[in-house]
């Protein structure tokens, strides 16, 4: 069993990623390859990157780092749900990306983004350079909700369509098939 861990990006009072997220949650349940887990940066709460050394060496100092080190590290796969923010990714995201290093390396990453016309896909395009010095293998396929908040009802609840479900569904294919062969890779060569 691979386990997946679907990460909410923004944490604002009011957000609305975690309604995009719980409907890509209930597509990704259907994956039975995958153990899903939500990971919540608002209810992580790291404080603003705060450790003395480099997290290259791993030697972290605060109980917050450590945390959040065993939670990336438990992954085989990610997928970042993520708004845009001023044409860019929300700084919570970079934050939490650039708390620890190896527990990301050679591990397979996938992204649902939303916002207006764009449907995030800048704060993507942003994100996939990031990622790759942490040495994640960024998926082509990608999900992007334009004009997202017509989707969004009075109760928070997200309302998907067979297309962007279908793409969904193409994606974790996808993942699966990284998620697989980096495991084996990192099994064989650390
Ligand atoms: C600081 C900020 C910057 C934003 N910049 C963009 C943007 O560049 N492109 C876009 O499509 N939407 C932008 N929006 C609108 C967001 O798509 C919308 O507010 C969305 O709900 C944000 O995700 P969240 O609710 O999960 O925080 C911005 C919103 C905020 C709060």
């Amino acid at each position: 069993m691979l386990n997946l861990k679907i990460i909410i990006a923004t944490t604002r009072e009011g957000r609305k990623g975690p309604a995009v997220a719980e409907w890509f949650h209930s597509i990704a349940a259907t994956h039975t390859e995958f153990k899903v887990e939500m990971v919540d940066l608002a209810t992580i709460n790291l404080p603003m990157f705060d450790e003395p050394q480099h997290p290259v060496l791993r030697k972290y100092k605060y109980q917050h780092t450590k945390d959040w080190s065993a939670i990336v590290d438990d992954a085989d796969a990610f997928v970042i749900v993520t708004a845009e923010y001023n044409y860019s990714f929300p700084a919570s995201i970079k934050n939490a990306l650039d708390y620890v290093y190896q527990e990301w390396n050679y591990k397979p990453v996938a992204f649902v983004s939303y916002g207006g016309l764009s449907g995030g896909i800048r704060s993507v395009q942003a994100l996939k350079q990031v990622v790759n010095a942490l040495k994640m293998v960024a998926l082509a396929d990608a999900v992007h909700i334009p004009s997202f908040k017509k989707r969004i009802d009075d109760h928070n609840v997200f309302t998907s369509d067979g297309h962007l479900d279908k793409s969904a569904g193409n994606m974790l294919t996808e993942l699966n098939k990284w998620a697989v062969a980096l495991k084996e890779m990192r099994s064989k060569t650390g």
